[in-house]
């Protein structure tokens, strides 16, 4: 597959966009050393200096959004395992993470059928700052291995499309906060409970006995404990 690299550029989803736009046929990989204006979900400003894997993966193709959201997370987790055994969380709908850190993050956007999904992992990210210094967490500080980022690239893209073919992905034990009480926004709406699973992509809550359920696709602001 066709990967462009780019010591330092805007955001690489942006650069896979514009070359989709241009006419450029996926899948391809848009892969960078630093992003001087990477962003998550919501826009939120993604942290993209040296030390980290900033990539892009445009592809195409008929998928159920919830599919290639957990497929993602699925992806990066399973390869940080692989790489240097350690097992990090899967926390909805795709944050990776580190007990209560972030150790990565997944943006998909698409443009039917043409889809970027945005990878942003930690792997020796020396510095962050003061806004999510308490928040986020590097692999090297877990990592008893040297990183190197192009087996974790390649691994997370060949994960991805095997996940996706198959048509489904099992997370459960990849789950962070499983059993835990939580809280979420499902929509509009605040949820809190105990968290059950994922069942036919939709978030299952116990709530005082009751089971509530929550389309995956509509989750965010998803926490450990009550608010
Ligand atoms: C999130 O957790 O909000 C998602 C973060 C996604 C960041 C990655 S880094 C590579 C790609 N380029 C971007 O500008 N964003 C994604």
């Amino acid at each position: 597959m066709q990967i462009y690299r780019f010591n330092s550029i805007d955001s690489t989803n942006l650069e896979a966009w514009r070359k989709l736009k241009g006419g450029e046929v996926p899948p391809f990989i848009v892969v960078a050393d630093v992003q001087t204006a990477g962003y998550g979900r919501s826009g939120h400003v993604w942290h993209s200096p040296e030390g980290g894997l900033w990539f892009s993966l445009a592809f195409r193709g008929n998928y159920r959004p919830e599919l290639m959201s957990l497929a993602a997370a699925y992806a990066v987790a399973h390869t940080v395992k692989e790489v240097i055994d350690f097992c990090p969380r899967i926390r909805i709908p795709n944050d990776i993470v580190i007990g209560r850190k972030k150790l990565g993050g997944i943006l998909i956007e698409s443009d039917p059928p043409d889809h970027v999904l945005g990878v942003g992992l930690n792997l020796e990210v020396r510095e962050f700052p003061d806004e999510i210094k308490n928040d986020a967490v590097s692999l090297h500080k877990v990592a008893r291995k040297p990183i190197e980022r192009d087996k974790f690239l390649n691994l997370i893209v060949k994960k991805f499309f095997q996940t996706l073919q198959k048509g489904e992905v099992y997370v459960s034990n990849w789950l962070c906060c499983l059993g835990q009480e939580v809280s979420f926004l499902c929509g509009e709406k605040q949820i809190q409970g105990r968290f059950m699973g994922i069942d036919d992509f939709k978030v299952i809550i116990d709530k005082e006995g009751e089971f509530v359920e929550c389309p995956l696709a509509l989750v965010s602001d998803f926490r450990r404990g009550i608010r």
